[in-house]
């Protein structure tokens, strides 16, 4: 090897570790969180105050509100308007995925009060709610949630 291709071929060795080590850093760096776009909620007749406390009864064990934290389940933030099973990091039952249904107010409730009714393979196990003004405030009190 003369001294002209030795060079050459060190520049194109170090432009090979250069390019497997950007690589390797962009392999490391998280993808960002799944995000939904907030909607404002239609129908006014819940009361989101009271829904912090029923979410924190009903939902907070299993739900969290920030992207990105979907561990026992989906985050829920921007749930309100948006198509169910939307999220690109959480890991859906069948049936939701597929469905293609948007989460609006008859939707929202129908699913709170009786999930398993409406989609039998679903994961989500809850107890029943007293009634559906629970399942309201704690709709209003997502749809206005930052
Ligand atoms: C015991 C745990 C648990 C509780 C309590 C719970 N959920 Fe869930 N929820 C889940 C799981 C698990 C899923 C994923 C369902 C699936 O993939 O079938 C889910 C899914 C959802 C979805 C669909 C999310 C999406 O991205 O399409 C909504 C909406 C929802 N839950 C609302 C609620 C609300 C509101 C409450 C409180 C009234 C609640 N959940 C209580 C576990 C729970």
């Amino acid at each position: 090897m003369n001294t002209k291709r030795r060079i050459n071929f060190i520049g194109s060795l170090s432009a090979a570790i250069v390019v497997s080590a950007l690589m390797m850093i962009s392999a490391c760096t998280p993808a960002p969180p799944s995000t939904r776009s907030p909607t404002p909620l239609a129908d006014p007749s819940g009361d989101p105050v009271a829904g912090v406390e029923a979410f924190k009864t009903y939902c907070g064990q299993c739900h969290e509100l920030t992207p990105g934290l979907n561990r026992r389940a989906p985050n829920l933030k921007g749930i309100y308007g948006s198509k169910a099973g939307f999220l690109g990091d959480y890991e859906y039952s069948a049936q939701i995925k597929q469905s293609n249904l948007l989460w609006n107010e008859e939707n929202l409730i129908r699913y709170m009060m009786a999930p398993k009714q409406m989609f039998p393979d679903t994961k989500m196990l809850v107890d029943q709610l007293p009634d559906d003004k629970q399942a309201k405030d704690i709709m209003a009190f997502l749809a206005t949630h930052p």
